[in-house]
């Protein structure tokens, strides 16, 4: 069985979408944060959760191998030493990278003025929102937009594509 771990810090809806999803997965959560939703969620759903600090992930990913690392929501940049023990790590940023990178990206777009913004699916790399990008899909603002009709639509397409992503990714496609 493929092995996926998911991270993250807050509120978990891409983690609890993921978990829905895939079928026939082995699936860890790990929150560097104790009191994160994401923890309550893996709880509900029987699976099995984790808090480590960073610096204890650096052992707990030499020590555990898995065939794909994905960040849902993990609000801390990984360093190198840590990245290349994960293996293959992939990042969710609710904009279409490069435009709008770090926090409150859905935010910064609304804020901009931009008409379409969107989702980007990436390898992670030491350097903030900027690895390969391995999917895009785009959310057209229209003018009677308001910003919470936004992020609703940014968080429902993040629910359908990132799942079918790791899906693809962990089946080699
Ligand atoms: C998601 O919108 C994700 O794109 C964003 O955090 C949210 C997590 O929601 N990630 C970033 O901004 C990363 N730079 P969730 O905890 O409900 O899945």
């Amino acid at each position: 069985m493929k092995k996926l771990a998911i991270l993250g810090s807050g509120f978990g809806s891409n983690f609890e979408a993921i978990a829905r999803y895939l079928k026939d997965v082995e699936i860890i959560c790990i929150s560097d944060k104790p009191d994160a939703y994401i923890l309550k969620r893996a709880e509900y759903l029987n699976i099995p959760a984790l808090v480590l600090t960073l610096d204890e992930m650096e052992k707990y990913f030499s020590e555990n191998k898995f065939d794909l690392v994905a960040l849902a929501g993990f609000m801390r940049i990984i360093p190198e030493n840590i990245l290349s023990k994960m293996g293959r790590c992939i990042n969710l940023h609710p904009s279409i990278l490069p435009a709008f990178k770090g926090k409150d990206a859905i935010k910064q777009a609304y804020l901009y003025g931009v008409k379409v913004t969107g989702i980007t699916i990436h390898e992670v790399t030491p350097e903030l929102d900027s690895g390969r990008i391995i999917a895009q899909y785009p959310v057209i603002i229209n003018d009677s937009m308001h910003y919470d009709e936004l992020e609703e639509t940014i968080h429902r397409v993040e629910h359908i594509i990132y799942p079918q992503v790791i899906e693809k990714l962990l089946n080699g496609e």
